[in-house]
């Protein structure tokens, strides 16, 4: 009872010294060591898997708007993928009843690193699962700790890269898909699960000294997978990128030309994280948010991520602006897996809260 007592005390004696110190040393110390020799090899983010209730419609939006090309299709599957991409797809669309996310996917570097995966997984006590899956070879599925649908693959059949087919160029010409943005319950817990599998952040975003988001890399720039605090796990966007700023405007000229004018969400716009890209997201049929952006900056060598405040005006737009509401709280769910409540109660401050204050 005694030892029990002195332990709370301990503990409290521990919280209090924690709040008192400054507040740089208290936000590093939610950063972990990062792990150089992970449990396996996951090189990049590679293809995300949506579900859409109009196939057709689905590709007249991804390859007229934002240029992706087709790779293949079937009866109730389409098969997209960027024009520098020799992988055959990076964006596989499902017709379905439901307009949800499947899966998002990641490519790891060897077969053996899918045996070493599924081991690891086993270990941990994760279900993961060998599953078939077309133009891919070995495939694993598991969900992570907050219930992201995720597959894992170390190849997939070879198609031309496309990049110096300029007489075909249309919408955005996207070039390859770069990153995702999961809303999840629990930010602090995927971190951490990533952070073992070798996954290191480059920027993360402290509200009220607790991590709201955090930006984690594989590929050596700013981002294959963000985790922000919010009703989850859902996915947010899935991003490509384009080639300069030209390709944006041309991006949202095409889109307003073509009628998909209320599918443009929010920019062209130029972010403070991730180097400053600039960045435009729109919304598919289905409602689904892609983002084209040009460019980030490289994240190789071993160094302390960068922090943000969440209300820092300057974070998500340099200029000044914050999204619309919508851009915050909606996006799609993954497929028969539940949405929980975020462990953080905050909200980002949005257009709608900025325009009421200057009205
Ligand atoms: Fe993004
Ligand atoms: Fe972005």
């Amino acid at each position: 009872m005694l030892d029990t007592f002195l332990e709370i005390a301990s503990f409290r004696r521990c919280a209090i010294k924690r709040a008192a110190q400054p507040i740089d040393r208290r936000e590093k110390s939610m950063i972990e060591d990062v792990v150089l020799d992970p449990p396996f090899n996951v090189t990049r983010a590679s293809h995300v898997v949506l579900a859409t209730k109009d196939l057709q419609r689905s590709k007249e939006f991804y390859c007229n708007v934002l240029g992706l090309i087709e790779s293949d299709a079937t009866a109730d599957t389409l098969y997209l993928r960027g024009y520098e991409e020799s992988c055959h797809h990076s964006l596989v669309l499902k017709k379905s009843d439901q307009a949800t996310c499947e899966r998002i996917g990641f490519r790891v570097l060897t077969d053996e690193d899918l045996d070493k995966a599924k081991r690891y997984f086993d270990r941990i006590g994760i279900r993961s699962d060998w599953v078939t899956v077309p133009y891919q070879g070995k495939t694993l599925h598991f969900s992570d700790p907050i219930g992201t649908a995720i597959e894992l693959c170390a190849s997939m059949t070879f198609v031309p890269r496309q990049m110096h087919n300029y007489s075909t160029y249309r919408g955005g010409s996207a070039q390859r898909l770069d990153h995702y943005q999961i809303a999840g319950d629990d930010v602090l817990k995927a971190y951490h699960f990533y952070n073992q599998l070798g996954f290191r952040p480059t920027e993360y975003v402290t509200d009220q000294n607790r991590m709201w988001g955090v930006w984690m890399q594989r590929k050596g720039n700013t981002h294959d997978l963000v985790f922000t605090n919010g009703f989850g796990p859902r996915l947010h966007h899935f991003a490509y990128t384009v080639r300069d700023a030209h390709d944006l405007i041309h991006l949202c000229d095409v889109a307003g030309s073509l009628g998909y004018a209320g599918a443009a969400e929010r920019g062209p716009g130029r972010h403070g994280m991730g180097g400053g890209a600039l960045f435009a997201y729109l919304r598919d049929p289905d409602g689904h948010r892609v983002e084209l952006f040009n460019t980030h900056y490289q994240a190789i060598d071993l160094e302390p991520p960068i922090q943000w405040e969440l209300h820092d005006p300057k974070r998500t737009d340099l200029w000044g602006m914050p999204a619309v509401a919508k851009w915050f709280f909606e996006a799609s769910e993954f497929k028969n897996v539940q949405v929980k409540s975020p462990v953080i109660p905050t909200k980002p401050r949005t257009l709608e809260d900025v325009l009421a204050v200057k009205a």
